[in-house]
């Protein structure tokens, strides 16, 4: 099995913030890995680390075998990014974006109407896309952010709170698909802070706390190292999120 993602001690201070201490993960080809993890746990850190935005202070970081700040041509080639709050350009139609990125990433321009076609599709937005970006919810910006992502048919996908702002059906298709890609040999890197859309997605999942990674595998594996088995996921998920002592339960998590 190939290594999608390999990364090993990596490190990354804001100043005083210390986003990542001595990170260490490796990614298999095809997985839908989850990085969960509370507000501030270093999950954008990691991924912008991943996709070559933000250079690590210290540590290695490969990606099939390429450095991305080495490589940042030839690792962007073949990443799909969804950033956290995904920029588009107010002043353009949904289609106009996504012919852009298409030629950014050199598509054929037959290749490319197909294929923005059956997006706009699937996202069940056909017949808004002659409008301006400015005038989309929060909801559809998301699903053109994904649809731009996905393109040129990327080897990894990367993908920050994707689910966010989107309605059940969205979710769902946006499930479908990662199920689907990484069937395929796709490998998808999402983080949220949600632990049933972990579960419900991932195949493996690493539970990121202040920078560090707490504990990492299947759901099973989690599960039974949190010594939790009388509670259910959605309980460690609640008092992952909901306020209340989380350093006690990552702390059981990471024993
Ligand atoms: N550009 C930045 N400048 C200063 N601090 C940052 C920057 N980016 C992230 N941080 C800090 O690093 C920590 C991790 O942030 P982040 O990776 O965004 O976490 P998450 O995505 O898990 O919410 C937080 O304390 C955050 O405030
Ligand atoms: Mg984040």
């Amino acid at each position: 099995m190939k290594v999608a993602v390999n990364a090993s001690s990596l490190t990354k201070n804001f100043g005083p913030v210390k986003a990542i201490s001595n990170l260490s993960i490796k990614i298999e080809e095809g997985q839908v890995y989850g990085l969960l993890g509370p507000n501030g746990s270093g999950k954008s850190t990691l991924m912008k680390i991943i996709v070559g935005l933000i250079r690590p202070d210290g540590g290695e970081i490969s990606i099939f075998g390429l450095r991305p700040y080495e490589r940042p041509l030839d690792v962007r080639r073949i990443i799909g990014y969804v950033p956290e709050n995904p920029r588009l350009y107010d002043f353009l139609t949904a289609r106009e974006y996504l012919e852009f990125v298409s030629d950014l990433y050199g598509l054929d321009k037959e290749g490319k109407r197909d294929r923005i076609g059956h997006f706009l599709d699937a996202f069940d937005l056909s017949g808004r896309e002659d409008e301006m970006l400015s005038g989309y919810s929060q909801g559809m910006r998301q699903k053109v952010a994904i649809i731009g992502s996905l393109l040129h048919r990327p080897r990894l996908l990367i993908m920050d709170e994707p689910l966010n702002g989107l309605d059940p059906r969205s979710a769902k298709i946006v499930k479908d698909l990662l199920n689907r890609l990484s069937r395929e040999g796709v490998t998808t890197i999402f983080s949220t802070h949600v632990l049933e859309i972990a579960q419900a997605i991932c195949n493996r999942i690493a539970i990121l706390y202040r920078g560090s990674l707490v504990s990492e595998g299947t759901m099973d594996e989690l599960k039974a190292r949190a010594g939790m088995k009388g509670s259910s996921l959605e309980d460690i998920f609640f008092m992952l999120t909901g306020g209340f002592d989380v350093r006690s339960v990552v702390e059981e998590l990471s024993r």
